[in-house]
């Protein structure tokens, strides 16, 4: 179907514009694949000490896959894209942020680009996940745990509120890749080595 490949490709590029790089190059910061975990996220970028630089790649992270999916469900349907449409555009965008064509495919980890399109998916949705990582991030003070587990709700949350639809096996998906993505941060987890948030660059 041309009309989801179409949206697909569009999220997919929209995906690849890599926020941690963007940012850091406007702010005179270093490449972020240069320090910390070497991630190009909004965890990494607070490692070097600039707090307005890690939000604003936090922001822009989840802003583009907010955009994508926002895209897709409102523009979509009147080109007969459809719910399982949407679900590949989930799907194209994550995958963009973490293999992005821009930046030779060395991408993030996918975690503030979930919370985007969860929001967009729907407030309720990303309400909850984003409780989720609160209370571990606030009380653990790991980023990398708090959106593994949140990553393990969003599709429980998602089927509590809508039920099995396409877009349950995209954020469920979504969510698997994200604990992919992750390994080195479980395995730093289990040995007790994981940095936590504020600790600055080693
Ligand atoms: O945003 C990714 C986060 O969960 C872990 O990042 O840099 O600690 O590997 P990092």
């Amino acid at each position: 179907q041309t009309t989801t490949a179409f949206f697909a490709l569009a999220a997919y590029l929209i995906g690849s514009i890599s926020f941690a790089v963007v940012v850091s190059k406007a702010m005179g910061l270093p490449d972020p694949h240069s320090y910390g975990s070497g991630n190009p996220g909004a965890t990494n970028v607070l490692r070097t000490g600039n707090r307005k630089a890690a939000v604003l790649t936090l922001l822009g992270d989840a802003f583009k896959g907010w955009l994508a999916v926002w895209l897709a469900s409102l523009f979509g349907p009147d080109y007969g894209l459809d719910q399982t449409g949407v679900a590949i555009v989930i799907v194209a965008v994550f995958l963009g942020h973490l293999f992005p064509i821009f930046h030779r495919f060395a991408g993030g980890k996918g975690v503030a680009t979930a919370a985007g399109i969860l929001f967009a998916v729907h407030p309720w949705l990303g309400l909850a996940t984003l409780a989720t990582w609160l209370i571990i991030a606030l009380f653990l003070r790991y980023s990398s745990l708090a959106a593994l587990v949140s990553a393990v709700f969003a599709p429980f949350f998602y089927v509590l509120l809508f039920g099995t639809t396409p877009i349950a096996l995209a954020i469920s998906v979504m969510a698997a890749l994200l604990v992919l993505r992750h390994r080195s941060n479980i395995t730093k987890l289990l040995a007790g080595t994981e940095s936590r948030i504020g600790d600055k660059k080693k």
